[in-house]
Parts: C-alpha cells; sequence; structure tokens
C-alpha cells in the first residue's frame, strides 16, 4: 500500500464515523512552551484543557511532527525518526476508550490487513477496563501486556493534558529481536499506534522523577497516534522506513552519491550513516519549509544540528562535495505534492541549505587548524578544555576531535569534556527552569482566572472605548483583593476594547476608569489565547474586582499602529512581487509610526525601489477589506498563512487592495492612503538567508523627512539653492584639501629653517655636539620631527623644550654616532622632567616628556644640558 493510500484510509475511515479533517498544523507551534510540534493532538490542546469548545467534538488528522531530543540514537535504531506523519484521531470530550479501541483494532486488522497474531498491546498497569476492551476484539491475555508510566502514560513532554496509554505493537520477527513482547524488546515488538486516554493534567517534572498529576481535565478526551512511517515500513514489507516510498528516492541518491550500496540493517556504522542523512534530510526540507531558519538556538539550533549531523555522516560515506542541496531537493520532489509547502519553499529550502553546508565546511576547516596546533602541542591527550572549547566555540563535533586525535597517536580527555559538557548542560537547564517555572505558574494563574472570569470579550475591532466591568486584579503572586494608588498590576476585563500584543502588533494602551480610581493602562498582553491582560498603574483611588469600568484605548497610537500594521502588509505584498514568493514574512514588529519586517532572502535589497512601489500602491488609496472564513476557504482564496498560527474554526482575513490577502488578527487603518507615506530606514542582514527592513510610517516617516529637510535648509551658508549644495560642498572641500597641502610645506620649510639654525648653535661637550634650547611656535608633534632634523644637521645629541597649550613638551634625541659613554635618550630627560613636574617616556634613539610647568622649561633644559656637559670625556 502506498503511503497516499494509507493516509486516505486513515482519513476515510473515521470520516465515515463522523469525524472532521482537521490539516496539519505547522511544525512551529503557536503554543509558546513547545518547541516544536510533537503531536497531532498538540494544537487540540486548548480543548483538552476546556479553554475553548471546538466546532465539533470529533476530528482526524495527519500533522507533521518532529521529536529531537534523542537525536544521537536516531539512525542507530531502525524504529527512531526526527520527524514523521502522525495519523491520529480525537474525541473531545465525546467517545472514550471503547469507541478507540475497537476502531483501532478494526482498522488495522481490516482495512490495512495485518496479521492480528502478530498485534500485541500494552495498557497502564490497572487499566483493568482496557485489559477487558482488547479482550473483547478479540486480542488474546498473553498478548497484552501491563507497563508503567514510563511506557504507558503519555504527555507532551511540558506541563498539560496528559494520560494512562494503551500501545498497539506489531512483531516484526526475531531478525529484529528478543521473543517475549513489547515489554522484553521494543525493536523487535514496534509501537505502532499509541491510544491516550487523556483525563488528567500534570505538573512540572520530568518522567524519571514522576511530574505530578494535578487532577481532571474537565472532560475525557481521546487522543491517538498512529505512526505513518513504521506502517508504512510492515505494509511495504521493508525494515526500515528509509526504504518506505516516503524516503526511497532520496535513500537511493544517498547511495549513489556515495557511490556504495546500503549494507542493510547490519548494525555498522556505515549501516547507521545512510539512514541519518536521508531521515535528517526529510527533517531538514520540512523545518525550513515551515519557517525554521538556523540558528545558535532554539528551534533555530534543532535544525542547524541534523544539517550538521546528516553533513558529517555523508562525509563519513565519503561524499565530499556539497550533499543537502540535493538531497532536500529530493525529498521535495518525493512529498511535495502531498506537502505542498514544500514546492512552495523549494527555493528556499535549498539557499538554507546550500549557505548552512558551506559555512559548516568553514567552522569545520577552521576547528582544523586549531585542533593541528592542539596536536601539535599535546604530547600524550588533548585535554577535555580544548576538545570542548572547540565543540562549544566552534560547533567543531567531539568525534572529529576524537577521531583525529587517534590519528595522530593521542587520545582525547572524555571525561573532562563530557563533565565540561554536563557543567553547561545543567547551568543552561538551571536557567530555562527558573524562566520556565514562572511562566508556567503563570499560566496556571490565568487559566484560573479565566476558569471563574470566562474569557475576554474583545470589541476592540469596532470600538476604542467600552463599558466593562473588572475581572481580576493579579500582582505578583496571584490574584488581590484590591489595589489602591501608585500599584502596578495587571487586570483583566469582562470586554475590553484593547487589543493584546500579537503577529508582532504591540498590545493597546490607554486609560481605565471606575467611579472610584483612574487605571492607566501601559500594555496589553495575552496571558492565554482569549485573555486580555492589561498592564496598570493605579493612577489614583481604589479598584476591585467586579467594578464596573470605562476602558478607553489611546486612539491616536492605535491609529498610529494600525498605520504601520497596514504597511507592513504591503511592503511584504511588494517585496515578494519583486524578489520572488520565497521573500516570506520570518518575523515582524509593528509599533506606533514604526514597523520591522523580517523576511527570507539572500542578498541586499534595493530599498528605493521597494519604497517607491510600497507608497504608489498605498497612494491608490486601495481598500482594506476584513473578512472570515474557514481555514481552508482561506487558503483556497491564496491567503498568505503565517507561521504558528492556530487551527481555529474561523479565521480573519485582511485584503489591502488586489495585492496583498493575510490571515491576520491586527487592526488596520480603513483605506490604503491613510497609511502612508512609508520611509525605509534600514536595510540589513540577520542571519544566513534573513534580512530585516526597518520603515517609519505616517507622521513619523513626515517628521523623518522634515528633519532632512530643515538640514538641508542648514545648508544655506554655502550660498546657494540646496539642489546646488552637493556641488559646491564638493568644491569647498577640494579648496579645503589645497589649502591644507600648502599649509603643511610651509610647516616644513619653516622648521627647515629653524633646524638649520639650531644645528649652527652646537657646542661640542664630552657627550657629542649637543644643541639644548626653548623654542617658540612648534607645537607638539612638530618638536619631535624638529630635533630628528637638528641631528641631521650635525647635532649628536639634541634637547628642545616648548610651551604648547599651557604645557611643557620636552624631546631629546641621541645621534647614531656613539657618543660619550653612550647616553640615552629618556635618561636625559629624567630630572628635567621633574622641573616640569611631569615624567619622561619612549624607548630608543628619540624620548619625550611633558608637565604641568612650562614657566620652569628653561631649567629642565640647562638641567638636560648639564647632564651631557658633565658626562666623562
Ligand atoms: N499524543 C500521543 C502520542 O504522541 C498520541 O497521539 O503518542
Amino acid at each position: 500500500m502506498r503511503s497516499t493510500d494509507i493516509r486516505s484510509t486513515f482519513l476515510g475511515f473515521f470520516q465515515e464515523r463522523d469525524h472532521r479533517v482537521v490539516p496539519s498544523s505547522p511544525l512551529i507551534p503557536s503554543d509558546p512552551t513547545l518547541l516544536l510540534a510533537n503531536a497531532g493532538m498538540n494544537q487540540f490542546k486548548p480543548y483538552f484543557l476546556g479553554e475553548t469548545t471546538p466546532d465539533h467534538p470529533r476530528a482526524v488528522s495527519v500533522q507533521k511532527c518532529a521529536r529531537t531530543s534523542d537525536i544521537e540514537n536516531v539512525g542507530r535504531t531502525t524504529r527512531h525518526t526526527t520527524f514523521f506523519e502522525m495519523l491520529g484521531n480525537f474525541s473531545f470530550g465525546d467517545y472514550f476508550k471503547a469507541e478507540a479501541i475497537s476502531w483501532a483494532w478494526e482498522l488495522l486488522t481490516r482495512h490495512y490487513d495485518l496479521d492480528p497474531r502478530r498485534l500485541w498491546v500494552t495498557v497502564y498497569l490497572d487499566d483493568d477496563e482496557a485489559v477487558r476492551l482488547w479482550r473483547r476484539v478479540g486480542v488474546p491475555s498473553e498478548r497484552i501486556q501491563r507497563l508503567g508510566m514510563e511506557d504507558n502514560y503519555w504527555s507532551m513532554g511540558i506541563p498539560g493534558p496528559c494520560g494512562p496509554s494503551s500501545e498497539l505493537h506489531y512483531d516484526r520477527g526475531p531478525s529484529f529481536g528478543r521473543e517475549g513482547g513489547p515489554a522484553v524488546d521494543g525493536e523487535r515488538y514496534q509501537e505502532l499506534w499509541n491510544l491516550v486516554f487523556m483525563q488528567n493534567l500534570r505538573g512540572e517534572g520530568s518522567g524519571k522523577d514522576g511530574y505530578p498529576i494535578l487532577g481532571e481535565l474537565p472532560a475525557r478526551n481521546i487522543d491517538t497516534g498512529l505512526g505513518l512511517d513504521r506502517l508504512a515500513a510492515v505494509l511495504q514489507g521493508v525494515d526500515t522506513v528509509c526504504e518506505t516510498d516516503l524516503l526511497a528516492p532520496t535513500f537511493r541518491l544517498v547511495q549513489e552519491m556515495a557511490g556504495r550500496i546500503y549494507p542493510g540493517r547490519d548494525g555498522s556504522e556505515d549501516s547507521t550513516s545512510f539512514r541519518v542523512v536521508a531521515e535528517h534530510s526529510r527533517s531538514v526540507a520540512f523545518l525550513i519549509a515551515d519557517g525554521v531558519m538556523p540558528a545558535r538556538d532554539g528551534r533555530g539550533y534543532v535544525l542547524r544540528r541534523l544539517m550538521r549531523r546528516a553533513i558529517r555522516h555523508a562525509r563519513r560515506l565519503g561524499i565530499d562535495g556539497p550533499a543537502l542541496p540535493a538531497l532536500a531537493s529530493s525529498v521535495v520532489g518525493t512529498l511535495g505534492e502531498t506537502w505542498p509547502e514544500l514546492s512552495r519553499r523549494s527555493e528556499l529550502i535549498e539557499q538554507v541549505v546550500t549557505a548552512e553546508e558551506e559555512a559548516f565546511e568553514r567552522t569545520l576547516r577552521h576547528g582544523s587548524q586549531i585542533l593541528d596546533a592542539a596536536i601539535g602541542r599535546a604530547t600524550t591527550a588533548i585535554s577535555g578544555r580544548t576538545a570542548f572549547e572547540l565543540h562549544d566555540t566552534y560547533g567543531f563535533p567531539i568525534d572529529l576531535t576524537v577521531d583525529a586525535a587517534r590519528s595522530a597517536g593521542l587520545t582525547v580527555d572524555e571525561d573532562a569534556f563530557a563533565d565540561l559538557l554536563e557543567e553547561q548542560r545543567r547551568q543552561a537547564h538551571h536557567a530555562g527552569r527558573g524562566r520556565k517555572g514562572s511562566a508556567v505558574a503563570r499560566q496556571d494563574l490565568y487559566r484560573r482566572v479565566a476558569a471563574a472570569h470566562g474569557l475576554t470579550d474583545f470589541v476592540g475591532y469596532s470600538c476604542e472605548t467600552a463599558e466593562t466591568r473588572i475581572g481580576a486584579l493579579l500582582g505578583p503572586d496571584g490574584q488581590v483583593p484590591a489595589a489602591t494608588e501608585g500599584d502596578e498590576l495587571e487586570v483583566t476585563l469582562t470586554r475590553s476594547p484593547f487589543y493584546a500584543e500579537s503577529g508582532g502588533q504591540v498590545g493597546d494602551t490607554g486609560t481605565i476608569r471606575t467611579s472610584g480610581a483612574t487605571l492607566d493602562v501601559v500594555d496589553t498582553r495575552p496571558g492565554l489565547d482569549g485573555l486580555h491582560v492589561h498592564t496598570v498603574r493605579i493612577v489614583d483611588g481604589e479598584v476591585r474586582p467586579g467594578d464596573e469600568a470605562e476602558a478607553i484605548v489611546d486612539a491616536d497610537r492605535r491609529a498610529a499602529t494600525a498605520r504601520s500594521h497596514s504597511a507592513t502588509h504591503v511592503l511584504h505584498a511588494m517585496l515578494r512581487r519583486t524578489l520572488g514568493d520565497h521573500a516570506a514574512q520570518q518575523g515582524s514588529r509593528v509599533e506606533p509610526g514604526r514597523l520591522r519586517f523580517d523576511f527570507a532572502h539572500f542578498s541586499p535589497v534595493d530599498t528605493g525601489l521597494v519604497q517607491t512601489l510600497v507608497n504608489d500602491y498605498l497612494l491608490d488609496d486601495p481598500e482594506v477589506r476584513v473578512w472570515e472564513a474557514t481555514r481552508t476557504e482561506a487558503e483556497r482564496a491564496g491567503a498568505t498563512a503565517l507561521f504558528g498560527e492556530r487551527y481555529g474554526a474561523d479565521v480573519r482575513i485582511v485584503d489591502i487592495g488586489d495585492a496583498s490577502r493575510e490571515l491576520c488578527g491586527g487592526t488596520h487603518v480603513g483605506h490604503g492612503s491613510q497609511a502612508g507615506p512609508v520611509h525605509i530606514v534600514g536595510e540589513s542582514s540577520i542571519g544566513t538567508g534573513l534580512r530585516r527592513i526597518e520603515a517609519l510610517t505616517g507622521a513619523d516617516a513626515l517628521r523623518h523627512h522634515d528633519r532632512a529637510a530643515s538640514l538641508l535648509e542648514e545648508l544655506a551658508v554655502l550660498n546657494v539653492r540646496p539642489d546646488q549644495a552637493p556641488d559646491r560642498l564638493r568644491q569647498r572641500l577640494e579648496t579645503l584639501a589645497e589649502t591644507q597641502r600648502q599649509l603643511a610645506s610651509l610647516r616644513l620649510a619653516r622648521l627647515d629653517a629653524e633646524a638649520d639654525r639650531l644645528g649652527s648653535l652646537a657646542e661640542p661637550t664630552p657627550g657629542g655636539r649637543l644643541v639644548a634650547r626653548v623654542v617658540d611656535d612648534v607645537t607638539g608633534a612638530d618638536l619631535r620631527a624638529l630635533a630628528s632634523k637638528v641631528l641631521s644637521r650635525g647635532a649628536d645629541v639634541v634637547v628642545l623644550g616648548t610651551a604648547a597649550d599651557g604645557k611643557a613638551m620636552l624631546v631629546s634625541a641621541v645621534g647614531p654616532r656613539p657618543a660619550g659613554a653612550g647616553v640615552q635618550a629618556r635618561d636625559l630627560l629624567t630630572g628635567a622632567a621633574r622641573e616640569v613636574g611631569g615624567g619622561a617616556g619612549g624607548k630608543g634613539p628619540v624620548a619625550s616628556a611633558g608637565g604641568r610647568r612650562p614657566e620652569n622649561l628653561e631649567r629642565a633644559v640647562a638641567v638636560a644640558a648639564r647632564t651631557v656637559r658633565d658626562l666623562p670625556a
């Protein structure tokens, strides 16, 4: 069975059982506590938590998932992958265990025709009900095993919904491992399908310490996940996902490029490398298509590690040229029809992997140099610290360090390396944990507030003021019963006209008035999806939950923000028009009068052209139309969807004229001309394949022009019209340069004349021919030059002093002829410097000194002269 048929059979089976098909969410989740989408249920989390009610209580999906916590194992086993498609059916407080179990069994044995005798089942320890239900569909007791929390209790890995699970496993036969069921050997009895009876809420902690179960969810739900890759391998009779039709073309390409045949699953390093290269190429293509860009941390780092690991294993196999571009493009070729985002972003994918592979090559070269130096220094071992530095600073992988050391007959202190790595992990973990811990606690608080008062009724699309009521007052440690003048805290309202920061647009500010208090709203954010949290300062009076209030948005600021938001959409459209579809939004910040827009592109952009296009478009005064549709309708209508949007019943679409259509929840102007003018003030690279444009909008753009114009006015000092100013200025600069050249040669001539004069005054002494004088009208810098010139006029020792800017300057110079007892320029000035209240410095034939008492210069020069005269003959 082809993988396309596997998908459609699954969707069809559940559609017939009244499930609604929901598209996969992007790999970048909208859930801020989750790094990458890791299960079909992610996008439904608010339903499980009871925060939102779905339109329909049953759903079915094919979800793109990435799991990379155990990346080092991927490729070693035949069953782990960093990317996979999860087939899932879901019940939101509707059907439960009985249906989930019997449908899973029916689908596997009757539609996918798996041999029931090869299917094994695991259940959570005391889940007798599940055992009974499995027995009822015909699974014999000896193929049902009970396992603990670690295997049969599922959560997202972070606080949230969770529950006991039951898994279906397929016996792949003795060549894969030992007898005895999934409890004994997970490689032989491979998990295919996980049925989660989602009914609890988990708190913080990891699987091993056992995280606390905080209680029951509002309803009992079903969340299942069937691995498409694994099922395809079974149905297509192959050993690994790489040999299924999902990856086979890429896998063949790896072998072609390496000029070798995959040895089969023989446990060798080579066998692992073949699988890693193909599997990671697929993950890389999907991540980039969903908007992940390589970075030093977060999901960007996950992507970078995947690319680097793939490149390393490709090199191991002897693939020396660029590997990823061809491999990623073969992934697009295989899966681009099912997942059109791959085809849409194919150009970007190629650019990113090409750039990253080149950068990694440089890293490896640079690291190799440092490693070679370390090898040169070492006698028996490379220290753990050097290995760690290579890894940490240069991104140079430890196994390469070990390999290179081994070839040079050295070892690497791997224990010390591991200690340093562990130390770094611990620190990062602590740092992350504190932040995450408090963020999680705050989310819990918002959840309780939402449960007690409901979500916010947001009325801000149509009004800027609203009659409302204070919901909860939230201090740093939780809800408070009242707040008074001077307090700063968070407030929720039953209805609110304040836009909560999202989609890059800043939150609204303004005022909340009750009969007894005035509150300054300094920011508004979403505490939860749909719960607006207003950060306020109480200006006067006292406020309590339940107080009636009037909420008033700062309308000028809102209008200035709307201008920037509409301008951002038009900028996005014009960038794509000029650069191509790949120039998609990667991030944005929309503020009053200002915007920042990050997009995918590889070279500098002609901002003059883009700015003209944007302004022309806005000046045509296109109508701004906001409408709602289902996500599918919106996509069909060609709306540009941004990453990380959550599945919801309806989406909001903003059209500006014909060229711009985006899914967007922000606030906008009514007509294009209200947004302009737009003035681009900056364009720069902010990472591989990522660029940023910054621009001013509306009144701020005008003010910018005004400032520029008034600067131009000041050019009136040039006595010409502003348009002639550049030419006039160039002329003036040339004249100035010429004058400076003349001055310099005059100064030189004067110094020469002065040097002649001083040279003629040389007096013979035991230390050689001496010139020691105080001179006038010479700058400090010229004094040194003058001293050297006097030497060339026949003197052997020169001491000069001058007063400049109220300070004393002294210089001494000693000629090349061995003079007297070999007097040092600097020693000559020691006593002299003291006379002018300073110190001497300099090494070699010229020394200088400075001090604050120019009135003593004559005496100082005399002291130096005496030193020379008193030298032994
Ligand atoms: N959420 C469960 C899993 O990921 C079932 O879909 O395994």
